[in-house]
């Protein structure tokens, strides 16, 4: 089993480039097959979840042509089922683009029931809602969603809470309804906005996304484009604050730094210095860090795609943290995993109490899921020894070629097969 072995105390330095944001990259890819011309999608990330969402279009018929790691060609014209379901869809959770991608276009979707990261309970009875309001009877049978419509009609349809994934969903299938959508209490992420983008680059017409008024005029169809996905926000953040976790000094590249700005304030905030440029951010970590404390919430707010990560900041600054998670309700599962490495970490309901702790130890651990695999691996750069992370195709969904880009600054990490491997790299690491 392939696992990251680190040897931590490396102050990271140098220049990181960021690939296209995977949330965004999700629902662009799903949007693409709603064409019955060439969609050429650039900037996409070569990641797990990605991948498998490419196999799965085109094993429901999408010409689907790879221009090179980052870029793909994709037809729509020739998809030949509504029917999405194989061994790897099951365990992601932008499959679920797929139902608004194939009713929007078919008005008729059959897809798995989406999986993804173990971060607590991920009801979808939103998307259920908007897809129903669109006039869909919307089943779940065998483990699969089924929706199906005579005719899709636009509506006007409020959101019981603030979700990124029923936003986007309805966002796909009203784009080919008749008449007009609203969506109240819309998701304002940068990954929504990105998407409604390139669906209006495909002739659609979204207005308002990025604000929690969408509005939707239903075309009757949707034509080619070329787009290019925008730099994800959370690979960024991640690198920032691999740079200030271990006091390094970094140039994170290719990024929209007004999509950064709540991770920025909390890196002033624990004394870290960020230099913004137009479209990279500069990351000094200074020797002492100060504790504070932070809250997810929705955009743009602090992501709860950064919460692993921050907490591994908290967990060696002066003083006492607290961490609040209010969109998912089981993501400290990593805590334990900390707390293998030395850290003074208590969990109480949604809040962890993060009391600063000098230094980690190097431990074996497990990534138990996307975030906090990535929040390990910052964790084991700062270790004093050596820390091997199992279960390192949690990180591999989100993360491009993450141990190389690391290497790169200065980080002491290669992926290990086997304990003759580890050995090797232990004694090359002395
Ligand atoms: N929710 C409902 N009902 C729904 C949909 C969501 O109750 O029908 C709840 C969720 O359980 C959660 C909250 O609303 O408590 C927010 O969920 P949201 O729909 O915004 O999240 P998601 O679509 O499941 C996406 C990302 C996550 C990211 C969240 C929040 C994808 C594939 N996943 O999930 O990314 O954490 O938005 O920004 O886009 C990750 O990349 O590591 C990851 C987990």
């Amino acid at each position: 089993m392939k696992k990251y072995i680190i040897k931590g105390g490396t102050a990271l330095a140098g220049e990181v480039e960021i690939g296209g944001a995977k949330n965004a990259a999700l629902g662009i890819v799903a949007a693409a097959i709603m064409a019955d011309e060439t969609v050429t999608i650039d900037n996409l990330p070569d990641v797990t979840d990605i991948n498998v969402l490419i196999d799965t279009i085109e094993g429901i018929g999408a010409t689907v042509e790879r221009v090179n790691r980052h870029c793909v060609k994709i037809n729509g014209r020739t998809v030949a089922s509504v029917h999405a379901d194989n061994d790897y869809i099951k365990k992601t959770r932008g499959s679920y683009y797929l139902v608004g991608a194939l009713l929007g276009k078919f008005e008729k979707a059959e897809v798995t029931l989406p999986g993804g990261c173990n971060i607590g309970s991920r009801p979808i009875d939103q998307h259920i809602k908007g897809f129903s309001m669109l006039g869909a009877d919307v089943k779940i049978e065998y483990g699969m969603i089924v929706a199906e419509a005579e005719k899709l009609c636009g509506a006007h349809i409020f959101f019981d809470r603030v979700t990124v994934g029923a936003t986007i969903n309805v966002m796909l299938a009203a784009s080919l309804a008749q008449g007009n959508t609203i969506i109240e209490n819309a998701a304002k992420e940068p990954h929504v906005v990105d998407v409604a983008n390139m669906l209006n680059s495909m002739g659609a017409n979204i207005k308002g996304a990025g604000t929690d008024v969408i509005r939707i005029k239903g075309v009757a169809k949707l034509h080619g484009t070329e787009y290019s996905v925008i730099p994800d926000q959370i690979e960024a953040g991640t690198f920032m604050f691999a740079a200030a976790a271990t006091r390094g000094n970094v140039l994170v590249k290719n990024v929209i730094p007004k999509h950064l700005e709540a991770l920025t304030a909390k890196l002033y905030e624990v004394g870290c210095s960020v230099e913004e440029y137009d479209d990279a951010v500069r990351v000094i970590g200074n020797p002492v860090q100060k504790c504070s404390q932070v809250q997810t919430l929705v955009y743009p707010g602090f992501p709860t795609d950064m919460q692993p990560q921050i907490t591994v900041i908290f967990a060696l600054a002066q003083g006492t943290s607290t961490v609040t998670e209010n969109i998912f309700d089981n993501r400290f599962k990593y805590v334990d995993e900390l707390t293998k490495m030395g850290a003074k970490i208590r969990v109480e309901g949604n809040i962890a109490v993060v009391e600063g702790v000098k230094g980690f130890t190097g431990a074996s651990v497990n990534a138990l899921d996307l975030r906090a695999g990535a929040a390990l691996v910052l964790a084991g750069l700062c270790a004093d020894g050596y820390t091997t992370i199992d279960d390192i195709h949690y990180i591999q969904r989100g993360y491009e070629k993450f141990d190389e880009k690391l290497q790169s600054l200065g980080a002491v990490i290669e992926i290990v097969d086997n304990d003759r491997d580890e050995q090797r790299f232990k004694l090359k690491a002395v």
